[in-house]
């Protein structure tokens, strides 16, 4: 009988792709995915630790499994609780220190051993112990990529897939140079492969993962190297991909041949996720962010001229040591200046080991937040706007899930902007085929119109199926 594996998945899109890699990992050794923790033999908790929150809610689940797995040893059934990720790379003997209950620890770069780390959890906890204390959270020199199984199963029909991994650039408050370990990029070969394969599946987008993804530099076959919009362009030849996107981006490698990817690929998406943190120079510097914000301009500048209608995000940091407030005014002129189509904020939050967290100009919780409010309110308003002047307009939409309402699916705009579609007027117009009415249009690429509009999503019909 197969055993059933819960995973459960915070922080990042690449803990997503990580969570499905596991699963293909632990397929071979005869563990199913299960939906819920308690018919789980083992649940993994794929953890986040870019932000203080996001880590102590890890404790607090293992706090509820806890009581799961004390409640099934009584009906002498065992279940296995594993921690991986961030977290775990970060913090793993203080965690099993801490939470007794945790039998395995592992790192984002060691998952593709867990079938051995279970074996050996397996036989430690033959003769009754409560728990197993595995612990594997090495960087490893051959690397995990050279060890995984083919992917398994669609899943939809957007994907992700990890081109890059970890980051050389230590930003003063960031964990992830030391979490991730040093930057590293596949070759482009293993990538188109796989790339081939989820589209030979259904998959219509990939979305490129990496930490630092415009650093991308894989090795090409001819033993040359590949910037990232050198891939986009050998992916962009898959008959069947119809969209591309990445993310995330740092704005010191947005080279030339990316910006122009933009502009000559049909299928690399007009949406950018390129973080700048914070307005400021005088932050910028503290923050080792190693470009100014005239740098950044300059790169939105040379963008907007390539794609005149490509949408930017960002990542904002308020309340970062030392940041008075002129310098918070310096970040809502830029936000001012460049107008997001969306962007994330947050308040800084000091993390353990990296240099910010132990300067002593540390900015007092009441600014951070009046100062994440103002920000807040100010993105929300480009994003109200952006989303209203796509009334009347027609669009791509990749339809990838039922919406609420009877009729409606829900999909993504090029501008990833979330989009409910009435299909129901269109199914006797359109020969689409499927037996469930709707199902036809789902997974595929449809012509919207748009007619509503709110803060996070849009509303439209079907003009036309598009494959
Ligand atoms: N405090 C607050 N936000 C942080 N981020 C990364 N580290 C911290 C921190 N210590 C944010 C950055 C990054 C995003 C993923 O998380 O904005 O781009
Ligand atoms: Fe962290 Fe991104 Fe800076 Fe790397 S570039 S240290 S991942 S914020």
């Amino acid at each position: 009988m197969s055993k059933k594996v819960f995973i459960k998945t915070y922080g990042c899109q690449m803990n997503v792709y990580d969570s499905k890699r596991m699963a293909d990992v632990l397929k071979p050794v005869g563990y199913e995915v299960s939906e819920n923790s308690d018919d789980a033999d083992l649940v993994i908790l794929n953890t986040c630790h870019i932000r203080e929150k996001a880590a102590e809610k890890v404790y607090s689940e293992i706090g509820r499994l806890k009581q799961t797995k004390e409640a099934k040893a009584s009906d002498g059934k065992n279940m296995y609780i594993a921690v991986a990720g961030c977290v775990a790379q970060a913090e793993g003997p203080e965690m099993m220190r801490r939470a007794p209950a945790i039998d395995m620890v592992l790192g984002p770069q060691t998952y593709h051993r867990l079938p051995d780390m279970l074996k050996t959890a397996e036989e430690q906890r033959t003769g009754g112990r409560k728990s197993a204390r595995v612990l594997d959270t090495d960087f490893p020199v051959d690397t995990k990529f050279d060890h995984l199984p083919e992917e398994s199963e669609y899943t939809g029909p957007a994907a992700f897939l990890t081109v890059q991994e970890g980051c050389d650039k230590f930003c003063t408050f960031c964990v992830v140079p030391y979490t991730r370990g040093a930057e590293y990029s596949r070759p482009v070969q293993d990538i188109v492969s796989e790339a081939k394969r989820l589209v030979a599946s259904g998959v219509v987008e990939i979305t490129l993962l990496g930490q630092n993804v415009n650093a991308y530099h894989g090795e090409l076959a001819s033993g040359e190297t590949a910037s990232l919009g050198g891939l986009i362009r050998e992916l962009s030849e898959i008959d069947g991909l119809g969209r591309i996107r990445y993310t995330t981006s740092h704005p010191r490698d947005m080279d030339d041949e990316l910006i122009f990817a933009h502009r000559d690929i049909d299928a690399c998406m007009p949406y950018l996720h390129l973080p700048v943190q914070s307005g400021s120079n005088a932050i910028l510097d503290a923050m080792n962010r190693k470009h100014t914000r005239e740098h950044y301009f300059d790169i939105i500048d040379r963008l907007r001229a390539a794609r005149p209608d490509l949408a930017l995000s960002s990542d904002f940091i308020v309340g970062f040591p030392g940041e008075t407030d002129q310098d918070f005014e310096d970040t809502m002129d830029l936000v001012r200046r460049v107008k997001y189509a969306s962007a994330y904020s947050f308040k800084y939050s000091p993390r353990p080991g990296t240099p910010a967290s132990v300067l002593e100009t540390q900015v007092p919780e009441e600014v951070k937040s009046e100062r994440l409010a103002r920000l807040q309110a100010l993105i929300n308003e480009h994003q109200l706007e952006f989303n209203t002047n796509s009334i009347g307009r027609e669009m791509d939409v990749l339809l990838e899930r039922p919406g609420k309402f009877e009729g409606q699916l829900l999909g993504r705009s090029p501008y990833l902007q979330a989009v409910h579609v009435d299909v129901s007027k269109a199914q006797n117009t359109l020969d689409v085929g499927g037996d469930n009415p709707y199902s036809g249009f789902m997974g595929k690429l449809v012509r919207v119109r748009i007619s509503e509009a709110g803060p996070n999503s849009l509303k439209g019909e079907l003009v036309s199926a598009l494959h």
